[in-house]
């Protein structure tokens, strides 16, 4: 594996912004695999399935253009929603994981950014982060990207909290920090002090992996 960051972390952490920020820094791909499952959610939506029968989310999971993931429904509250749903499926995860992995393992490194990365996608992965912010900001943050929307703040801490424990309580793949990754507290940060903050930690990591990845 090339030099790989795993970016993982609750909803509306900061952990995308700190992956674009890192991937213009490290001249790496970024990919959001947040995306993955609300493609996945809509689409299970738009034909009329159900969120909780993994059968048939698996069977849109199988057949999802990974090619096609800047559709800005996949941006919505509801798509949050039916993204978080769909990811406690085994099945939803299994067919999802070979395109991860594949982006990975490009020539050349990658960044991912998930809840999973640093724990099942990547696990190898010279440098991972944890990218975590209290529930109230966090709310904060998510309803200011809303707000065309017409949500209430209450309503999005109120997803905030229902997310966090059906991404961290779930069976599959759970949200948890992988004991090697460093713990980033955006709370009390502008997102240029976390980005900065995240540049930091991974030029770190990244002179420890070319020092014990050199020859002799
Ligand atoms: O990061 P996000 O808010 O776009 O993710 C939406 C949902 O997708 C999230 O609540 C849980 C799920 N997800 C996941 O289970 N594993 C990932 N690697 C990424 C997202």
């Amino acid at each position: 594996m090339d030099f790989v960051i795993a970016v993982d972390g609750p909803a509306a952490s900061g952990k995308g912004t700190v992956a674009v920020g890192l991937g213009r820094r490290f001249a790496l791909p970024v990919l959001d695999t947040g995306l993955l499952y609300r493609a996945v959610g809509v689409g299970v939506v738009r034909i009329g399935g159900d969120l909780d029968d993994e059968g048939f989310a698996a069977r849109v999971a199988s057949g999802l253009d990974a090619g096609a993931l800047e559709d800005p429904a996949f941006r919505t509250r509801a798509a949050g929603e039916a993204a978080s749903r769909v990811a406690v499926h085994p099945a939803v995860r299994q067919a999802l994981k070979d395109f991860q992995r594949m982006f990975a393992l490009q020539k050349g490194g990658a960044i991912l950014d998930g809840r999973d990365i640093g724990t099942v996608i990547a696990p190898e992965a010279p440098a991972k982060l944890f990218v975590t912010a209290s529930p109230e900001v966090r709310a904060q943050r998510r309803w200011k990207q809303l707000q065309a929307e017409g949500t209430t703040y209450q309503e999005v801490l109120a997803d905030i909290h229902k997310r966090d424990e059906r991404d961290s309580g779930r069976a599959a793949a759970p949200l948890v920090r992988a004991e090697d990754a460093v713990l980033l507290d955006t709370s009390q940060m502008t997102i240029d002090e976390a980005a900065d903050a995240a540049r930091r930690i991974v030029e770190a990591a990244r002179a420890r992996w070319e020092a014990s990845s050199r020859p002799g």
